[in-house]
Formats: structure tokens, sequence, C-alpha cells
């Protein structure tokens, strides 16, 4: 059986792709933030292949002990499939220059872009025991360089441009290891980071994401793409 690591699992778009991984073949492990997530409690005691773990990206020690508790999830420490998919984007993201607030510029470089670096980090060794060796960063179309039309969320937008670069510099350096890695834009999803007026749901989003975790990508293959596999521009 195939295993999955998904952060962020708490809502929004981390818990549809729980649920559709967890419904199609693979044990997975639902790493969330809150103390007590209702929902994914609920799937678990459905589900055999479900586990959960309490994981904060933005702490080194909360990832550390996660990575240091992952045998204990009966898939033989190998894990075929990281899916970084926490993120945030706060309210004061939306301020112009005038209003930039450096201290949750910070921190939401901490979650978006150190986040995933950590978590590949942590559960690196597990990825390399793995068969399908896939690392699946959810990006954005906010990270495109070249397709940029925002004035202002500086934080979010250079938080997911940095998290590209992150997915190219890592697999420049995991080839070695048969490592793939994909950076995808999931939609603008109605979830919570969304909104009401956004175009999909997560469901929509989870389903795409899922068929592209399903193939099987060269290592020289392209990075950047949306959730439909439609490639994006850098
Ligand atoms: N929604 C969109 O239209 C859209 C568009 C492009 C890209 N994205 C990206 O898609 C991903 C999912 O977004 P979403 O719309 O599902 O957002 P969401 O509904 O706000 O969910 C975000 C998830 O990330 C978790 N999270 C936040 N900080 C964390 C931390 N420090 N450690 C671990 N988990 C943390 C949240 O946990 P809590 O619930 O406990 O806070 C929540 O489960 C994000 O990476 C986002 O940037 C979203």
């Amino acid at each position: 059986m195939k295993s999955i690591l998904i952060t962020g699992a708490d809502k929004g778009l981390g818990l549809s792709l729980v649920e559709k991984f967890a419904n199609n073949g693979y044990c997975v492990i639902a790493a969330h933030l809150e103390e007590s997530p209702e929902k994914l409690i609920k799937l678990s005691e459905k589900s055999n292949f479900l586990k959960l773990i309490r994981m904060d990206v933005s702490s080194d020690e909360s990832v550390l002990s996660a990575a240091h508790n992952f045998e204990q999830y009966d898939v033989d420490g190998k894990l075929d499939i990281l899916l970084n998919n926490a993120g945030v984007h706060f309210e004061e993201s939306y301020a112009s220059l005038e209003d930039v607030n450096f201290n949750i510029a910070l921190k939401t470089h901490n979650i978006n872009t150190l986040g995933p670096l950590r978590t590949a980090k942590a559960f690196l060794p597990f990825l390399k025991e793995g068969e399908k060796k896939l690392i699946l960063n959810i990006s954005s179309e906010a990270g495109s360089l070249s397709d940029c039309w925002r004035e202002k969320e500086f934080d979010y937008c250079m938080s997911k441009a940095a998290l590209n670069m992150q997915s190219i510099l890592l697999q420049n350096y995991l080839k070695k290891d048969r490592i793939k890695i994909i950076a995808v834009h999931p939609g603008w999803m109605r979830t919570d980071m969304g909104g009401l007026k956004a175009d999909i749901d997560s469901t929509e989003s989870a389903e795409g994401i899922f068929s592209l975790a399903e193939k099987d990508f060269a290592l020289n293959d392209p990075i950047y793409m949306d959730y439909k596999g439609k490639i994006m521009h850098w």
C-alpha cells in the first residue's frame, strides 16, 4: 500500500486531499495543527488507513518530533509522497507598501516557504525508502514572477515564489535519489483562505491533484503546473 503525508490537513484543501487519498488505496498520515481536529478524528474513526499526527510546520521541534514518531505508522518507515499543503495568507498581507507588517511577513515565510523545506528535510530518509518518491508542494499562481499582476500581498506572493525556487533547487539536488518534485497551483478554491467567491470547491482541486500524484513523471518533466496538469509560467 502506498503512503502519503499531507500537511495542513485540518480543513480546506488538506482535508479534501486526505479524503481523496484515503478513499483510493493510500495509507494517509494527516498532519494537523489543531489540537483536536474534529473532522479528521471523525474520518479516522471510519478508516484503518488514516493516521493523525500533530505537526506545526513552522517549528523545527514539532516537525522533527513528527518525523521521529514516523516509525509507528505501520508504513515500514517508507513514505511514497510528501504533500506540503499547509499554508497561510493573513489579512495583513493585503496591505499596501506603506502598511507592510514585517512580523506577519516573517511568519508567512516561515510557514509557506520554510515549512515545506523543513518537512522535506525531516522526512527525506523515509521518502528515499518509498517507491513513488514524489514531493508535491502546493504553490499558487500568486508565486509566478512572469504572470504577476498584483501590487501588494507581498508576504504571500513572495513566499510562494520562494517555494517555487525551492522546488527547482530540490529537484536539482534530489535527482540523484530519483525523487521528483512538483509545485502545483490548486486553483482559486472556496476555502477559508480562498473565500466564498472563488472558482472551485477544494474537492475538485483534490481530484486533479490526486490524478497528478498517480502520474509517472520523469525527473526532467516540468515542475510548476496547475491542478489539471497545465504547465505554469515561472
Ligand atoms: N484557497 C485558494 O484559493 C488557494 C489558491 C492558491 C493556493 N492555495 C494554497 O493551497 C493550500 C491550502 O489552502 P486552503 O485554501 O485549504 O487554506 P485553509 O483553508 O486556510 O487551510 C490551510 C491549512 O493549513 C494549516 N496551517 C496553517 N499554519 C500551519 C502551520 N504552521 N503548521 C501546520 N499547518 C498549518 C491550517 O491549520 P488550522 O486550520 O489549524 O489553522 C489549515 O489546515 C495553501 O498552501 C494555500 O496557500 C490556496
